[in-house]
């Protein structure tokens, strides 16, 4: 009898774009700037913490729901920043990064039909998310150039059927921070239609120009009903860790540290011991990485206008959007195709960030998280584009 091997749910999306592009740049030899992960060394003491860990024999499994030094240090960190009260023992969860974080979540919270409001252009993952929990995804759209959503289309998302909206502040792709004028509305109407808000703020450290970042649980009457996903990736450059969390109300903790052990068990012990280093750190640490990205994103913001990018500036995170109209190339596909095989320089397509490919035909996302030299080495192949298209 024949009979398809693979499941329905694994059909219905394709492999990751992002990842896709990191193999085509080392194809090419090109420089890669599509992928999300810092080229440059991670601070030289959390590194000998993950060393020091591993000799001192903290290899075996941690609790599933994390290490308690990690979990103290987290809801310690939580409560200084922000004022709200996190127990390390019933609002926490420790998993294998925010990627895992977001899908145990989601799993714990949404039965199929469940539908589940997702800003657009999103962060590549909350697609395969939506349709492994079964859940029905409606996109609201950010609009260019300043990203903002139209009040009126976030209401018509909004149903009795609705378990969940995803926010992810500050943004990837966009580099939008989401203002406390629109949690406050997002909040409302989690509060009128009875949802959760699932908040990945994992750039929440890597802020520009003055922005300010708002966490959704700060907003009045929302910490009971907000679950934050963060990890250390991007704020202390492990992205290859694999070590993020949940905060969150006791009852939807609870479900997800369910799914979180029968999913992996639990993230990676020593580098469980050497995140609650990391966290311990001085405020300075975070003002200088703020600080570095900056004058990053400010260079490749030369060097992209310099090559004929139209670029939206971000106020968060570690990219630039870019508007690729110009360059008279049928899609964004086929642009990034040529710019990583013939200039040697890769990107990701806009469509990769939206449900229909071609709303992001015009768009090309760069990342800038990267050494001085790679951004010299960008600088001098885009310099060849202009005279190649
Ligand atoms: C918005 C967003 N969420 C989650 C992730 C993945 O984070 P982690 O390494 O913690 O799984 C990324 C990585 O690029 C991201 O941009």
């Amino acid at each position: 009898m024949s009979r398809p091997r693979t499941s329905q749910k694994a059909s219905r999306f394709t492999e990751s774009v992002i990842r896709e592009m990191t193999r085509l740049a080392q194809k090419h030899n090109a420089v890669n700037l599509s992928q999300g992960f810092p080229d440059f060394p991670a601070p030289e003491v959390i590194k000998r913490a993950a060393c020091d860990a591993i000799l001192a024999d903290i290899n075996q499994y941690a609790v599933t729901w994390g290490a308690k030094p990690l979990r103290d240090a987290i809801a310690a960190d939580f409560t200084r920043r922000w004022g709200v009260p996190v127990h390390p023992d019933e609002h926490l969860t420790v998993c294998c990064g925010s990627t895992e974080a977001m899908i145990s979540t989601m799993m714990a919270i949404v039965d199929p039909g469940d539908e589940v409001v997702v800003f657009e252009p999103f962060y590549e993952n909350y697609g395969p998310d939506a349709i492994l929990s079964g859940a029905t995804p409606k996109f609201v759209r950010l609009h260019s150039p300043d990203w903002a959503f139209d009040p009126r289309e976030l209401e018509a998302a909004f149903s009795n059927k609705t378990r969940a909206i995803i926010i992810n502040t500050p943004n990837n792709p966009t580099g939008k921070v989401f203002s406390r004028e629109e949690l406050e509305l997002i909040a409302r109407l989690c509060q009128k239609w009875g949802a959760i808000a699932v908040t990945d703020e994992i750039y929440d450290h890597i802020l520009y120009d003055g922005a300010v970042h708002v966490p959704m649980a700060t907003i009045d009457g929302m910490a009971d009903r907000t679950i934050t996903i963060n990890s250390v990736s991007k704020t202390f450059s492990v992205t290859g860790w694999r070590v993020g969390w949940t905060i969150g109300p006791a009852d939807i903790t609870n479900a997800i540290r369910k799914v979180h052990d029968f999913l992996t068990v639990g993230a990676a012990a020593p580098l469980q011991a050497a995140a609650a280093v990391a966290l311990s750190l001085p405020v300075s640490y975070y003002r200088d990485l703020a600080a570095d990205y900056e004058r990053r994103r400010d260079r490749l913001m030369k060097i992209l206008e310099s090559a004929g990018f139209v670029c939206y500036e971000p106020r968060g995170a570690y990219y630039i959007m870019t508007d690729i109209s110009a360059f008279g190339f049928p899609d964004d596909v086929a642009f990034a195709r040529h710019l990583v095989s013939e200039i040697g320089v890769a990107a990701v397509p806009g469509s990769s960030f939206y449900r229909e490919a071609a709303s992001g035909h015009t768009k090309l996302r760069f990342c800038f998280c990267k050494k001085d030299e790679t951004l010299d080495a960008a600088e001098t192949r885009l310099a060849a584009l202009r005279a190649k298209v």
